[in-house]
């Protein structure tokens, strides 16, 4: 399939995030990516369901909304609510992942599940037919603009060949550059969030970054 490209509004201008979102669109992003975090599960603090609710009414796009919560379970129903189209959760995030894709699905939702860096992706092993997507991070979460861990091209290798003809797709989320894009991409990624990479340098340079993504890519995907 074609690659796609969400941009982490984590690193828009949140004091214009409606327009923000528009003009991301307007460039050629795909979905957008919404990166929640509770300075618990992580060291860092973003938006809850009311923000992401008033941005719903924005465009049609995915809402793929990236859980960086712990317990995650008792906000589901308010980020599914709130207009979320994906929910991911953290493996790491509680002990019941099973039960979490469970409740994401019963709310109509598409379910995934992202591990951390140093997460192993033997914890997939039994939840396969539960998932709808897997986010590996290529960044430890909690904030934009660090540098890509080149060990998890890896990673995406290995699940690409565990999800085997599942319908599943492949989400690489941190450090995503036309540098780094390439490599996951031709490892297996069908969706690459990028926050930076898309986002500097004011609205204007939207279009040519998320072109210049797409360039590096031509050739492997
Ligand atoms: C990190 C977030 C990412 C991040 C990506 O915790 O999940 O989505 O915003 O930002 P860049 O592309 O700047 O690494
Ligand atoms: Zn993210």
């Amino acid at each position: 399939m074609t690659t796609l490209i969400a941009p982490s509004i984590l690193s828009a201008d949140f004091s214009r995030l409606g327009e923000e979102i528009h003009a991301v669109m307007a460039a050629g992003a795909d979905w957008v990516h919404l990166d929640v975090m509770d300075g618990h599960f992580v060291p860092n603090i973003t938006f809850g369901p009311p923000v992401i609710k008033s941005l719903r009414g924005l465009t049609s796009k995915t809402f793929d909304c990236h859980l960086m919560i712990a317990p995650a379970d008792p906000y589901l129903a308010a980020f599914a609510e709130a207009g979320c189209d994906v929910i991911t959760v953290h493996a790491e995030a509680g002990p019941h992942l099973d039960r979490s894709l469970q409740a994401i699905r019963a709310l109509g939702k598409k379910a995934g599940v992202s591990l951390n860096p140093s997460t192993p992706e033997s914890v997939l092993d039994y939840v396969l037919d539960r998932l709808d997507l897997i986010l590996l991070m290529t960044v430890n979460p909690g904030f934009g603009g660090q540098a890509f861990i080149p060990s998890i091209v890896h990673k995406v290798r290995r699940v690409k060949e565990m999800i085997g003809r599942r319908p599943i797709l492949i989400e690489v989320d941190g450090g995503v550059t036309p540098l780094t894009a390439p490599w996951v991409v031709e490892a297996g990624a069908d969706i690459l969030v990028a926050g930076s990479a898309i986002f500097q340098e004011g609205p204007s340079a939207y279009a040519s970054n998320i072109a210049a993504i797409r360039r590096s890519i031509e050739t492997v995907s």
